[in-house]
């Protein structure tokens, strides 16, 4: 399977980027990126702008897309900021992954992803959700992480705060209010991309532990 992986430079990207290249089903892997990634076997990390993205099929040409691309309403620095990237960017990147062929997209949202949520964030990803789906890939997967606790390279102070006092309460919360490893949601992905399950699938936290 060559594998198109978009957000490989984040914290769930990267673990999604070892699997796969560890992985004999994975033939390649292509991770257009805007910063450069280190040369590996199998690996073709395309520098592009996302914002006017590239119609070169040789980036786009892939059997499965695994996106865990996305910004926070921080970095973004405003809604209007935080949208093309969470949505638009990842729309784009599915129309032209399906028109070189893909047939498998699967998706890292986010818990409470709705269309109708009052919360901007939860609203946007239930868009995309939305949006992904009604591209009519043979196989949809929507991936629904809660707080991503992992290791990162700049600094969350709120999420890393969340994160150490859901472990605290570990052992009395119930599977669906826990924190997700990044390893976790990384192995899921790389799963629903080579197993490519038709029709449309939600992959809730629960299942990301
Ligand atoms: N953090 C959480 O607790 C949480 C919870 C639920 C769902 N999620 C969602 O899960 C997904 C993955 O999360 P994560 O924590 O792995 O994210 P992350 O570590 O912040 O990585 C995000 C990826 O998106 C890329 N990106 C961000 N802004 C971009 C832009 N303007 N143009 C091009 N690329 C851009 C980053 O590239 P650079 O490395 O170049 O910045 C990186 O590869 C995201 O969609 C996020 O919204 C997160």
């Amino acid at each position: 399977m060559k594998l198109l992986l978009l957000g490989a430079t984040g914290l769930v990207g990267r673990h999604v980027l070892e699997l796969a290249l560890a992985d004999p089903r994975v033939t390649a892997v292509i991770a257009p990126s805007r910063r450069p990634l280190p040369e590996r076997p199998r690996l073709a990390a395309p520098i592009v702008d996302f914002s006017a993205l590239p119609q070169d099929p040789s980036i786009w040409a892939a059997d499965a897309v695994i996106c865990a691309l996305g910004t926070t309403l921080k970095q973004a620095g405003s809604r209007e900021r935080f949208r093309p990237v969470d949505h638009d960017y990842v729309l784009d990147i599915a129309r032209l992954a399906k028109a070189n062929g893909a047939r498998t997209f699967v998706l890292n949202s986010a818990k409470g992803a709705d269309v109708s949520s009052v919360f901007f964030y939860s609203r946007v990803k239930g868009e995309t959700e939305r949006d992904i789906a009604a591209l009519g890939y043979e196989s949809t997967v929507l991936v629904r992480p809660g707080l991503i606790d992992g290791a990162r390279a700049e600094p969350r102070p709120l999420e890393a705060w969340a994160g150490r006092v859901l472990s605290l309460l570990k052992p009395v919360l119930p599977r669906s209010a826990r924190a997700n490893p990044p390893e976790a949601i990384a192995r899921a992905m790389l799963e629903a991309a080579c197993s490519a399950k038709p029709g449309l699938t939600v992959v809730a936290s629960q299942d990301l532990l």
